[in-house]
């Protein structure tokens, strides 16, 4: 009935209106609605241009699996998409409909190779070593753990390989605040000084990407 995940940042439609009254995951599971993305169009959009042709892709952070699709549908068809999230949220884990969606939206895709790792991204890291070419941070927002993902995870990604971030700037409209934890990590990392090696290509909305040279 449904093939587009509703993103419930863009303008509200009354489409879009009924589908966020419908939160919870288990009504996408029953058909009532489709898979909520959390970020806006334009977003959309970027993740979209910056991992199209990507072979090592991964992504902290998947919910319902709405920016996992748009990544596994751009990525190179020889590339794989690691998918990083222990879907700790859900209260009754045997049903888990979170994770469940996330499997039959992405798994939907046909492209490339994806891998899941069921496990919170500092655990992940501890047995990770592959090169990353599109990273994207988008798990636990407190400004302790994103700040402990850019510190794990940044150093496997090669030269002219991207990472971006989810509700990392203030925009017109939108809705991250100054103490946000991504506000003030990329705030602290890349606007208050810059990092050597790195830089901001794209800023979209509340997503900032920034490339190692
Ligand atoms: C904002 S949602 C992700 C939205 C998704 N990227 C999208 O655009 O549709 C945050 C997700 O991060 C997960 N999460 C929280 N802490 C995490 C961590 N340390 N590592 C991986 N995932 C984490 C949560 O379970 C939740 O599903």
């Amino acid at each position: 009935m449904f093939d587009k995940p509703t993103l419930v940042r863009q303008d509200a439609t009354p489409e879009r209106r009924t589908h966020s009254l419908l939160r919870h995951p288990v009504f996408a599971l029953m058909g009532l609605r489709p898979i909520l993305g959390q970020h806006t169009d334009a977003e959309d959009a970027a993740l979209r241009e910056w991992a199209t042709g990507r072979s090592r892709l991964v992504e902290i952070g998947v919910a319902e699996g709405a920016s996992a699709v748009t990544l596994r549908g751009a990525m190179s068809p020889e590339g794989s998409l690691w998918l990083i999230d222990p879907f700790h949220l859900s209260r009754v884990q045997r049903l888990n409909a979170m994770k469940r969606l996330a499997h039959r939206a992405v798994n939907a895709i046909n492209n490339g190779r994806v891998v899941w790792i069921n496990k919170f991204s500092f655990e992940a890291v501890k047995a990770w070593v592959d090169q990353i070419d599109f990273l994207f941070l988008d798990g636990d927002h407190s400004e302790t753990e994103v700040q402990r993902d850019w510190d794990d995870w940044h150093q496997y990604v090669i030269p002219g390989g991207v990472v971006a971030f989810h509700d990392a700037a203030i925009f017109q409209g939108g809705w991250p605040q100054p103490n946000w934890g991504p506000v003030r990590v990329v705030d602290r990392l890349f606007r208050s000084r810059t990092l050597s090696g790195w830089r901001i290509v794209h800023e979209v909305d509340s997503l900032v990407v920034v490339q190692r040279s």
